[in-house]
């Protein structure tokens, strides 16, 4: 008995790292009840379902603002017992479950997007049916009282506000107001704002002092802000909490044109610090890909493994090199702004 107690805690223990690393290595998972995953025993009931979906789900909701694939207490947290999906005891009007059937009323009726569930069960991708899945949701046992307490690794993600876009992106390339607007009268600072055209200058409605309203042109400002679903207090306009297609269009175009004013402004290092626009793979590919691992760092705030900057300078640097050097590292430093962990706070 004593044995027996002993060596399962060694294989949890064992098993920490694992877990994390399976989910977010994006193999598709193992299967329920079985050591699949990184060699790891499920953790109970709802890690085993996790399990048996993640195949078909980890590749989408590992990271980013619905990383339910992520871990236990992600998935728990997110799916299992969030009302919203799961309703304890009643699948048939679990929302998750209209998701796999293809069958749900909002935004999105079918996970994963475009495939029937019968079809991800026939590849193996998921290992457990519908059915199973109900008799789990209907024998879903409340919330134990271990897991009530805070706990440092439960997910609460959310995307970055537009005012905190705007802000960290000019702080992160290097940019201040000046870049975007005239200042070539005395004072400008204090009376409204005119934005320096082809520039795609955004900055929130409510903030002072204000953009010009003299040229057609500088209502785009603002106009872009509130795409990016900025709140406007002033008209009761509440922060978007989605991320939707036109947010994420403004934003790659923000993220073109900033990149490109930061790469352009003279004495600017923030994006090209090891590097220069005469420098190329010919003979600096060292130093380039050092770049891109400083650019990580800078603005995705952890340091870069060795294959992702080689991932980047491969399918995002190299490429558009031949065209141009510029071109690339605008390509390159626009990219990290779309990237989950960019976009997500
Ligand atoms: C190809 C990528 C992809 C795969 C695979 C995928 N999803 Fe999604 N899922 C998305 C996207 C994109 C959204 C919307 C994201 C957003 O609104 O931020 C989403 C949203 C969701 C939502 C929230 C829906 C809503 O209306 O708010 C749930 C729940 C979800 N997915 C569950 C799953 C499950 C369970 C699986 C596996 C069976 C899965 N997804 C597989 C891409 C995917």
């Amino acid at each position: 008995m004593r044995n027996a107690l002993f060596l399962s805690f060694l294989v949890l223990v064992g098993c920490e790292g694992k877990v994390g690393g399976t989910a977010l290595d994006g193999g598709g998972g193992g299967g329920g009840g079985t050591l699949e995953d990184g060699g790891c025993p499920p953790q109970g009931r709802n890690d085993e379902i996790r399990l048996a979906l993640s195949g078909a789900c980890v590749s989408c909701h590992s990271v980013g603002n619905k990383p339910y694939f992520a871990s236990l207490s992600a998935f728990e947290n997110g799916l299992v017992y969030d009302e919203k999906w799961v309703k304890r005891g009643d699948p048939d009007n679990s929302a998750l479950i209209k998701l796999l059937e293809g069958t749900n009323t909002g935004s999105y009726p079918q996970m994963p997007p475009g495939q029937t569930y019968a079809a991800v069960l026939a590849s193996g991708r998921v290992t457990i049916t519908i059915e199973e899945l109900k008799t789990w949701i209907r024998e879903l046992q409340p919330r134990g009282a271990v897991n009530e307490g805070p706990s440092p690794d439960a997910f609460n993600v959310r995307r970055l506000r537009a005012d905190e876009m705007v802000l960290s992106l000019m702080d992160q390339l290097g940019l201040t107001v000046e870049d975007f607007v005239d200042t070539s009268q005395t004072g400008w600072r204090d009376t409204e704002w005119t934005a320096r055209g082809g520039r795609l200058f955004v900055w929130p409605t409510d903030w002072a002092p204000g953009i010009s309203g003299q040229y057609v042109s500088d209502s785009r400002t603002t106009e872009r802000y509130e795409t990016l679903g900025g709140a406007v207090v002033l008209q009761g306009r509440k922060p978007d909490v989605s991320l939707g297609p036109a947010a994420m269009q403004t934003l790659v175009q923000m993220s073109q044109a900033w990149c490109k004013l930061a790469i352009e402004k003279s004495g600017n290092t923030a994006v090209l610090r090891g590097v220069t626009l005469t420098d190329t793979s010919a003979t600096k590919s060292t130093e380039i890909k050092a770049n891109i691992a400083q650019l990580h760092l800078r603005m995705l705030g952890e340091p870069a493994a060795p294959a992702d900057v080689d991932e980047i300078y491969e399918q995002v640097y190299r490429p558009l090199e031949p065209t141009g050097v510029k071109a690339a590292w605008i390509a390159t430093c626009a990219s990290f702004v779309r990237h989950p962990k960019w976009l997500a706070y």
